[in-house]
């Protein structure tokens, strides 16, 4: 199959197939004539990086109701940002997508840049969201690679060496694939079938539009790319949490700093990397139990303790709390202390 015969084919079952998603504006809408916002298109990107769409669209609309415009966002306290950020995971990205907000306002007048370059000097946007917003924002033939559009091409070329060593080879077919016309809805053409019909497990080949030009599903190997190199076992590691209570009142703190969690708030915790730690306040504590949570780079086991405290803790601070405002981690310990009835 020709190169432009790929993306005509996928760009016809796109616009008979797209999938409906809040940020996106719908094939027959755009050959009318109606723009994306790129600042939603720009929202909804990083919010999906690492993310499904499915777990995406409640955030999406809550976030774009109560920031409707990037100035709005950029003049959120960072503190409320967090809090609506919570659950979705990889904080970084929370703590980038205000750093950028606010980049745009004082730096580009409002208006997102409107090239790969542009938006490359953005806080938190590298090559995927730059690609991306350029792409279906502004109609740049830019090249968007994600994990979709991986195993698109590894199974249409049938690269069989394993990622991440083929990434390369598949920037450069994913490169000559993507065409000048319409490559805003090439792009989400390109990953709607990798999240549909070119599934990771048990892809639907017999209803694919680019079913005659797939090397891999000629070769009977369609299900088995793209293939991955092991990845190391996740190391275990062991903390405690300490859930304090005074008159209803639920002791948080909020973690500093860049790295895992920074910016959220969350229960004061031993550090979670062996050496101990105290405490907020001296009491009977008692154990509620474990949770475990799996994190990027490390498998925690987290146990939970509870005690009434005084009205000044030595670390954190009694608040009314929200649960919803916790990432996921510390939601898991409250959901513990919560049904073994200490938190009412
Ligand atoms: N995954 C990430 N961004 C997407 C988009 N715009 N359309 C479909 N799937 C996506």
């Amino acid at each position: 199959m020709r190169d432009a015969e790929v993306s005509e084919r996928l760009l016809a079952w796109y616009d008979a197939h797209a999938r409906v998603m809040p940020w996106r504006v719908a094939p027959a809408d755009r050959a009318r004539g109606v723009r994306s916002d790129p600042y939603r298109v720009w929202l909804s990107e990083v919010m999906l990086q690492q993310t499904t769409v499915a777990a995406v669209v409640a955030y999406f609309n809550r976030f774009v109701a109560r920031w409707p415009r990037v100035q709005d966002l950029a003049a959120a306290a960072d503190g409320d940002v967090m809090a609506e950020w919570a659950g979705l995971g990889y904080y970084a990205r929370a703590r980038n997508l205000l750093a950028c907000a606010r980049a745009v306002v004082r730096e580009h007048g409002g208006s997102f840049p409107d090239t790969v370059e542009g938006l490359l000097t953005l806080p938190g946007v590298g090559p995927y969201t730059a690609a991306a917003v350029a792409a279906i924002a502004y109609e740049r033939p830019a090249v968007v690679v994600d994990g979709n559009v991986e195993r698109v091409m590894a199974r249409l070329f049938a690269v069989e060496e394993p990622l991440p060593v083929s990434k390369p080879a598949l920037v450069g077919y994913a490169g000559r694939l993507t065409p000048v016309v319409r490559p805003g809805d090439y792009a989400q053409a390109v990953m709607d079938l990798g999240a549909t019909i070119c599934s990771p497990r048990n892809p639907a080949c017999g209803i694919c539009p680019l079913i005659e030009g797939c090397a891999a599903q000629r070769a009977g190997i369609a299900a088995e790319l793209p293939r991955k190199l092991a990845k190391p076992e996740k190391p275990e590691r062991r903390g405690r949490v300490w859930i304090g209570t005074h008159r209803g009142q639920v002791l948080v703190e909020r973690r500093q700093g860049k790295g895992l969690l920074g910016g959220m708030l969350g229960f004061v915790g031993d550090g979670w990397d062996g050496a101990g730690g105290d405490a907020p306040f001296a009491a009977e504590w008692s154990v509620l139990g474990e949770v475990k949570h799996t994190f990027t780079h490390f498998h925690l086991y987290l146990t939970v303790m509870h005690a009434e405290g005084p009205a000044n803790p030595e670390r954190g601070e009694f608040v009314a709390l929200n649960p919803d405002d916790l990432p996921t981690v510390m939601r898991k310990a409250y959901d513990l202390a919560s049904s073994a009835k200490t938190l009412r």
